[in-house]
C-alpha cells in the first residue's frame, strides 16, 4: 500500500535538484504531483517523467501572489484538492553585506520567504475546510547558523522557520501539520559553482564525510508529509550529514 495514494501534492521548484527528487519520492509513494517551475516546458517534462500517473507541470512565479492563487486553483481543477504542499523553490543572490543591493535582498526574500507565504495562504483555506493537510518548507542550515555572504538568504531561511512554527500552531486545530527540512550542502545546480577547495572544506566539516544528494532530502520529505509523521508538527529536521552537530 502506497502511503500517499490518492493525494495531490504541489511541489514548488519541482523540476530539478532537490524539488525534483522530492517530486519523485512523493510520486513513488502514490501521490499525484503538481510540479511547479518557472518554465512550463521544463515543469511538464519533469512531471511526465515521474513514476505513476496523473502528474502535471505548471509555470508559476511563487513570488507573485496572484499567479500563485491562479495556479493553485488550476491544479485543484486539473488534479483535485491539494493535500500536500512542499515549498522548495529557492534562489541565492550571495554577496558580502555591504555589497548586497536592495534587489538582491528583495528577490531572495520574495522567492524563499514570501513565496512560501503565498502558497500556504492559497492552499490553507481548502485544507482547513477538509480538516487535513501537510505542509513542508525547505529551509537551510544557514537559517539556523547564519553564513557570511548570505545575509539575505539566511534571513529568508530563518524567516521560513518562524513561518513554519506559526503555521503549525495556527493550523494544528484544523488537523493540518507544517514542518521544515533544513538541508546542509546538497549537490545540485545551486551548489555547482563551488570549486574543489571549497567542496573539500565542506566535506571535512560533515561528520558523515560526504556532500548530500537530493535523494537524502527527498526521503525525509516523504516521511514528514506522510502518515508516519502524523504526530510531528512545527519541527525543523536538519538533513546535513552531521555538519552542524
Ligand atoms: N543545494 C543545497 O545545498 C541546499 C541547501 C539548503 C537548502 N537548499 C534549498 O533547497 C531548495 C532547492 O534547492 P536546489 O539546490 O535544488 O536548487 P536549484 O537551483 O537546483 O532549484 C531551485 C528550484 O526553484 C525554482 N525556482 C526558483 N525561483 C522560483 C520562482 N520564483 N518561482 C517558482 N520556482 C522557482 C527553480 O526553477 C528550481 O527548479 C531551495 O529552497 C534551497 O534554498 C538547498
Amino acid at each position: 500500500m502506497q502511503e500517499l495514494a490518492g493525494q495531490v501534492a504541489m511541489v514548488t521548484g519541482g523540476s530539478r535538484g532537490i524539488g525534483l527528487a522530492i517530486s519523485r519520492a512523493l510520486a513513488d509513494a502514490g501521490a499525484r504531483v503538481a510540479v511547479i517551475g518557472q518554465d512550463a516546458t521544463r515543469a511538464a517534462t519533469a512531471a511526465a517523467a515521474l513514476p505513476g500517473s496523473g502528474h502535471a507541470g505548471y509555470a508559476c512565479n511563487v513570488a507573485d501572489p496572484a499567479g500563485v492563487q491562479a495556479t493553485t486553483a488550476q491544479i485543484e481543477k486539473d488534479l483535485g484538492e491539494i493535500a500536500i504542499l512542499v515549498n522548495n523553490a529557492g534562489i541565492t543572490r550571495d554577496n558580502l553585506l555591504v555589497r548586497l543591493r536592495d534587489q538582491d535582498w528583495d528577490d531572495v526574500l520574495g522567492v524563499n520567504l514570501k513565496g512560501a507565504f503565498n502558497t500556504i495562504r492559497a492552499v490553507a483555506k481548502g485544507m482547513m475546510r477538509r480538516r487535513a493537510g501537510s505542509i513542508l518548507n525547505v529551509t537551510s542550515v544557514v537559517g539556523i547558523t547564519g553564513n557570511p555572504g548570505q545575509a539575505n538568504y539566511s534571513a529568508a531561511k530563518a524567516g521560513l522557520i518562524g513561518l513554519t512554527k506559526s503555521v503549525a500552531r495556527e493550523l494544528a486545530p484544523r488537523g493540518i501539520r507544517c514542518n521544515a527540512i533544513a538541508p546542509g550542502y546538497i549537490e545540485t545546480d545551486m551548489t555547482a559553482g563551488l570549486n574543489e577547495e571549497q567542496t573539500r572544506g565542506i566535506r571535512e566539516k560533515v561528520a558523515l564525510g560526504r556532500l548530500g544528494q537530493p535523494e537524502d532530502v527527498a526521503a525525509v520529505a516523504r516521511f514528514l508529509v506522510g502518515p508516519g509523521a502524523g504526530y510531528i508538527t512545527g519541527q525543523v529536521l536538519v538533513v546535513d550529514g552531521g555538519m552542524v552537530l
